[in-house]
């Protein structure tokens, strides 16, 4: 077949064009995050999950059939061996705009520089607390001045872009909004605030941490002008502009189904799941069309081909129900 990385062919039947994946290449990680995982969480073993050159081959797929932005997710993507050659594999793909990563920073004090010249071109960090102590209870294991010096790596390394991911948790750390801020405006780099998704059954109720966005986006502009930005991502994210700062502001409100219309992106995990949805289940085996054919790539263009005619309208988050909406968690499907 005949393809063209310059035009889109994934359009699902609402008309949306996918031009973006996320892949997540390990389900593991150094930390626990609360509301990520069970502290006994286990982990596949290791032939259930892609080898590098399965990965690289499925990015390749995707770029040929039109989408130009990868983001690597994990699990922590930096706690799996050789990562750093999948990445210059990736981003040499001829079609290929924009190779993105979401990372813990424990380890980017070490692999910043590196990843920069691998080619990946924007950073977004995880940090939901600023206080040692509670950053270490939040990630359970986390190191806070590691991933401050990761931070400062990478700021060091010139990535075009360094935005910090924080989950708000009522009662945990949502009293660190306005200091999180402004710890983003003295570096010059951008903060996400999101709102924790009911991913996984984790040790607490989710409905009682819920720190609503609303909230947030308040509290904040008592102390900053925030002027809204028309910027979309296709995603969850709303921005605003914090004037005379370098500063972006994203509000992702995954119980908010006003983006799931300009939704551009489908996730893979490490196992070779294709989710047309994050919170749904619906699903594709990759992993069998990419072993069963080592040499044809056909069958597993045509499997990505016809999973278009299954992409979800949207999702179905509801806090309310006691059970999680989604049994699988964020370190299996990649935030
Ligand atoms: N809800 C919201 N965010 C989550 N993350 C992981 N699990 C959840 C969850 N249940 C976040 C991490 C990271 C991003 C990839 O996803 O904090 O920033
Ligand atoms: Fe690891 Fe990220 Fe999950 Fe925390 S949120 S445990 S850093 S994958």
């Amino acid at each position: 077949m005949l393809t063209d990385a310059h035009h889109p062919q994934l359009i699902d039947q609402f008309g949306r064009v996918v031009d973006y994946i996320r892949l997540s290449i390990t389900d593991r990680c150094d930390f626990r995050c609360i509301y990520c995982m069970s502290e006994d969480m286990s982990f596949l073993p290791r032939d259930e999950v892609l080898s590098l050159e399965e990965c690289s081959r499925l990015v390749k797929a995707f770029v040929s059939l039109g989408v130009s932005k990868v983001r690597i997710t994990g699990g922590e993507p930096l706690v799996r061996k050789n990562v750093l050659s999948l990445l210059e594999d990736i981003s040499n793909l001829p079609g290929l705009k924009e190779l993105v990563m979401t990372t813990n920073g424990s380890q980017l004090e070490h692999f910043a520089e590196p990843l920069k010249k691998a080619g990946v071109r924007r950073l977004n960090i995880s940090l939901d607390s600023l206080d040692a102590e509670r950053f270490r209870k939040i990630t359970r294991v986390g190191d806070l001045g590691k991933v401050l010096r990761g931070l400062a790596a990478a700021k060091q390394a010139g990535f075009e872009r360094i935005r910090l991911n924080t989950v708000l948790m009522r009662g945990v750390n949502d009293d660190e909004a306005l200091s999180m801020l402004r710890f983003a405006i003295d570096q010059g780099i951008d903060i996400s605030y999101i709102e924790e998704m009911p991913l996984g059954e984790v040790d607490h109720s989710r409905g009682s941490t819920y720190v609503s966005n609303e909230t947030t986006l308040k509290l904040l502009g008592k102390h900053y002008q925030l002027i809204s930005s028309m910027e979309s991502s296709g995603g969850p994210a709303r921005y605003w502009r914090v004037p005379h700062t370098q500063t972006r502001v994203g509000f992702i409100s995954p119980h908010s189904h006003n983006f799931c219309e300009s939704c551009n992106r489908v996730r893979i995990t490490c196992k070779g799941e294709l989710f047309l949805c994050l919170g749904q289940e619906d699903k594709i085996d990759l992993m069998p069309l990419l072993r069963n054919h080592p040499n044809d790539d056909q069958p597993l263009i045509n499997a990505i081909l016809g999973s278009m005619r299954t992409k979800p309208k949207g999702h179905d988050f509801d806090l309310r129900r006691n059970a999680p909406a989604v049994i699988r968690f964020m370190s299996q499907t990649g935030g």
